[in-house]
């Protein structure tokens, strides 16, 4: 039966690293998946986890079943998050959240429920998107539409376009954003375009679904919601997918969360109990050490602020990295001015390097990224960076 079988193309992220580590070249950098690296290089535990994940050895007593829906405590801190300390919805108890295999299962659960429960016909996805998103979305056999998002030759968001694309969204249409350090540009709205976006989806009856998976790596927790809460202030429904992998560094733990906001308590608590049952046809009930993790750290002040000072370190370095690749990328001659990369947000900065370029990265000086030309800037560090920018400007 199996010998019909063809195989499956390589993920191009993930696949990436698997090339990466069968590397044996000395120089190698890998600027493929988007993981944080600190200035050594390494992708440490941060210590805010370290100290939670010690608490929790001496407090927990069972390793018993999970509710379907995860760590209560989590799912709640988790709404905070999103939506702030003090949110009306919170308080209208409007916002439902089960806790999920990291920011993919989360988009998964959407996936499903939008299909299972909703009318929706599409799902409008940005174009450049992150690669799993298209492949999610067609797994569970909703049509994809896609609004154009980047303009190539300014290198900034091309606004016009995605407005003028996103006219054509009907009213139940699922359109997807990506709450904040667009994967794979960088590039985000202002808080004026939010609002104009936020606007248009509420008259026209969208539904729209937040790809959050890097609160707090753009310019701040609160900064980088600035969309999600301009949307919620504006729609009676909406859907979040959130992860902690990038933010706690919890990428192999698999913390995430689907959150879905609806009209009134009733109706929100009618819909949860439907992703509950989505929740226990995929995975039954979620894993536990990560979420409590992410609790325990949520819920104690000094291992808040440590924290938030340890993603603050994190937020500068990538930060720093812009800056120095740009310079350094100017010292060596490149022919072009890359300072479009400083005004970029997260870990990600789409280079403009095409796939030849990216290929002759990998291929003469053993740098690996993605072929779209995206690059982890994350990845960046003081003793890789000249080799980069050497690099690059050769291939340029
Ligand atoms: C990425 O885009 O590199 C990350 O979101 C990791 C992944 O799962 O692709």
């Amino acid at each position: 039966m199996f010998e019909h079988i063809t195989p499956a193309p390589a993920d191009p992220i993930l696949g990436l690293g698997e090339a990466f580590k069968s590397e044996n070249r000395a120089n190698k950098i890998n600027l493929g998946i988007g993981v944080y690296k600190d200035a050594k290089g390494t992708t440490p535990i941060m210590q805010a986890v370290k100290e939670a994940e010690k608490r929790l050895f001496d407090i927990e007593t069972t390793k018993n079943y999970l509710a379907i829906d995860g760590v209560a405590d989590f799912n709640e801190r988790t709404k905070i998050l999103l939506f702030g300390e003090g949110s009306d919805l919170i308080k209208d108890r409007r916002a439902k959240t089960v806790q999920s295999l990291g920011g993919t299962g989360a988009l998964r659960i959407a996936a499903e429920f939008i299909k299972r429960q909703t009318k929706a016909q599409n799902v409008w996805i940005s174009s450049p998107t992150w690669p799993n998103h298209n492949a999610i979305f067609n797994a569970v056999g909703i049509t994809i539409r896609e609004y154009r998002y980047y303009d190539a030759e300014r290198k900034v968001l091309d606004w016009d376009n995605l407005i003028a694309d996103l006219t054509h969204a009907s009213e139940g249409d699922v359109v997807l954003l990506h709450g904040c350090c667009h994967n794979p540009t960088g590039i985000d709205p202002t808080p004026a375009q939010w609002k104009q976006l936020a606007e248009m989806s509420a008259k026209n009856g969208w539904l729209p679904l937040f790809d959050f998976a890097y609160q707090g790596l753009g310019n701040g927790l609160d900064e980088d919601a600035v969309g999600l809460r301009t949307f919620a202030a504006n729609h009676k429904e909406l859907l979040v997918a959130s992860s902690y992998s990038k933010n706690f560094g919890l990428y192999n733990e698999r913390v995430g969360a689907f959150t879905l906001v609806a009209e009134n308590e009733q109706i929100a608590a009618t819909a949860l109990t439907q992703v509950k049952t989505i929740v226990r046809t995929l995975y039954s009930n979620p894993a536990s050490h990560g979420a409590a993790t992410v609790a325990v750290v949520l819920a104690d002040p000094v291992l808040r602020k440590q924290w938030e000072d340890e993603l603050t370190e994190m937020r500068n370095r990538i930060k720093a990295m812009r800056t120095k690749f740009v310079a350094l990328l100017k010292e060596f001659g490149a022919n072009q001015d890359f300072g479009f990369i400083t005004q970029q947000n997260g870990m990600f900065s789409f280079s403009g390097l095409n796939a030849s370029q990216v290929d002759r990265l990998k291929d003469e000086f053993a740098i690996y990224a993605v072929r779209s030309g995206r690059i982890n800037v994350a990845g960046i560090t003081e003793d890789n960076i000249r080799h980069l920018c050497e690099s690059i400007v050769k291939v340029l």
